[in-house]
């Protein structure tokens, strides 16, 4: 018998607690706020719910810029409000993650404040300090265009300070043991406040060592100390790491399955935005053909947009000016010479077909799908608001003020609510209308996330590409359990008929699971099948014919 794993069969729904409900009429959403919302997420099909950051901030960087590891931001409730909700998702089932931001803290954290004050400080060696400002200093911007170096000055300590991100977030030097044993106690804190584990942000860059002396490397190993700790405090616990890396490197994230248990892939995320914009399949299989095997208790996650740009920076130059061209032509829409500040649904110009589409593929490829809030509704972005705030608009709920936010004045959101245009919450891109409408994005994403959690193969399955002989169609089969799913994607805007190779499956009939529409009923035993334009269907392979429950759509 093989464990549990819980995370590969989870549907992950990441939300950022302070744009999602206002209980209070103050205008910045809380935690009281989410767990009034939790009914919600269960109804949709949620299991598991990540957390952006909501600790103590001056959220210069949306939360990832802390000062205190061991708190809530007052903004959003209090510790008490906190473990009410842990409470309440607990009862419903849902899982929590949230975000461990160790690689850097805000300038504004005691401890950085500590540290350059005084340097006979305990805190002065939590940072990484320099005399001369490093000949590298204008290299290695994660933010190009708005971060200008890699190390500043600063006037207290009279030195340099090292930080990958922006110069308000100085990077905490792991290499001090005192550190990492801090590291250690924010897990120890949260996971005994009930969290099933974290979303490890900005991993490569925590585990590069970027010393003045010289010393460099990637601890790689370190990665495995985290695992020993948390599945002794807690042994269903896992880290989801985001590690925007190339293949080659993978197998040292994961370890023997002892280091980071999901990765996001953002590999396949790139591709699967190529595909789309070329309407070919191939993008998809290249990329998958060159996914590394991984250990047996690690898992991909997979996504379409997150909180951040849709980061094209592994796609080669051309490939990335194409999907720039298809998705995001205008330089507003465009950031970090390498990204798209836009949500899903403009980039398809609203294209209900193609979107569907694209989750389809999100909820059917190898891993476990994570949803970012307001996906399930089409939400729209506001290009006007700086940067990557563009996709952080508030949660649309209803046709009412503010969407259903807060009741606050408009102008005292934390955000605007996007309400011009097509994606205006008053234009249907909200909850209680999509609720009623059967044929809205919301009951669609409803049904798939049912018919996802009724296949546990495309999550748990060895997976296997079937030739379409077709460019803009993509099939693969998961196979877990010795019951096998295949699902089948048109990419391309023009309807087809394709002959899917099952010679290696003992099939007598493909029963229909899910799809864009209501196709004819396969015969007994036969592979040729039509799909529209932007079509997709979903199939249980079945040796023995029975009337599997069939949602179209
Ligand atoms: C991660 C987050 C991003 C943040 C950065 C710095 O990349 O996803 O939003 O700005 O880390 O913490
Ligand atoms: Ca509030």
């Amino acid at each position: 018998m093989q464990p549990d794993w819980w995370y590969k069969r989870a549907c992950i729904y990441s939300l950022d607690v302070e744009t999602f409900q206002d209980s209070n009429g103050d205008g910045i959403g809380d935690f009281p706020g989410l767990t009034s919302r939790l009914d919600y997420l269960a109804g949709l099909g949620i299991t598991c719910v990540w957390l952006l950051p909501f600790y103590p901030s001056p959220n210069r960087d949306n939360g990832y810029d802390i000062t205190d590891y061991y708190g809530v931001d007052a903004r959003l409730g209090t510790l008490g409000d906190f473990v009410e909700f842990i409470h309440a998702a607990q009862e419903r089932g849902i899982r929590v993650l949230i975000d461990l931001v160790v690689n850097h803290t805000s300038d504004q954290h005691p401890w950085f404040q500590a540290a350059r004050s005084n340097p006979d400080s305990p805190y002065r060696d939590y940072y990484i300090w320099s005399k001369e400002k490093p000949a590298d200093a204008d290299q290695g911007m994660v933010f190009p265009g708005v971060q200008e170096s890699t190390w500043t000055y600063d006037t207290e300590a009279q030195l340099f300070y090292f930080h990958r991100f922006y110069k308000y977030q100085p990077d905490l030097n792991i290499s001090n043991p005192a550190v990492r044993a801090e590291i250690m106690r924010i897990m120890g804190f949260w996971l005994e406040l009930g969290v099933s584990g974290f979303r490890v942000d900005a991993a490569p860059f925590l585990i590069e060592m970027k010393g003045t002396d010289g010393q460099q490397g990637d601890m790689y190993e370190y990665l495995g100390e985290f695992d020993d700790f948390l599945t002794w405090r807690r042994g269903d616990a896992i880290m989801l790491a985001e590690a925007n890396v190339p293949f080659d490197k993978i197998d040292q994230y994961f370890g023997e399955g002892h280091r980071m248990t999901m990765i996001f892939n953002f590999l396949l995320n790139q591709n699967i935005f190529l595909a789309l914009a070329r309407q070919s399949a191939q993008p998809i299989i290249d990329c998958m053909q060159a996914t590394p095997g991984i250990p047996k208790s690690c898992q991909w996650a997979n996504f379409l947009r997150n909180h951040d740009e849709l980061d094209l920076g592994r796609l080669s130059e051309k490939d990335r000016q194409f999907v720039f061209e298809q998705f995001g032509p205008k330089e507003t829409m465009q950031i970090y010479n390498r990204g798209i500040r836009r949500r899903l649904p403009p980039m398809l110009a609203g294209d209900q077909r193609r979107l569907r589409l694209a989750y389809s593929l999100m909820w059917t490829l190898p891993g476990t799908p994570v949803l970012r809030y307001g996906e399930e509704i089409g939400m729209g972005d506001d290009l006007s608001l700086d940067q990557r705030n563009s996709v952080r608009t508030p949660m649309q709920w209803t046709d009412t003020k503010n969407a259903g936010f807060s009741d606050a004045p408009r102008d005292g959101l934390v955000r605007p609510v996007i309400d011009a245009g097509p994606y205006s919450y008053a234009n249907e891109v909200n909850v209680a209308d999509q609720r009623r409408d059967p044929d809205s994005l919301f009951n669609w994403m409803e049904r798939a996330i049912r018919a996802r959690k009724e296949c546990p193969e495309f999550g748990r399955g060895g997976c296997a590409i079937i030739d379409t002989g077709h460019p803009a169609v993509f099939a693969h089969a998961c196979t877990w359990n010795s019951r096998t799913v295949v699902a089948v994607h048109n990419l391309a805007d023009k309807d087809c008929t394709i002959t899917l190779d099952l010679s290696d499956y003992n099939a007598r009939q493909l029963n229909d699971l899910l799809g864009d529409k209501q196709y004819r009923k396969l015969e007994h035993n036969s592979t040729t099948l039509e799909l529209e334009g932007y079509g997709y269907r979903w199939f249980r392979l079945d040796d023995h014919p029975h009337s599997a429950p069939s949602h179209n759509q």
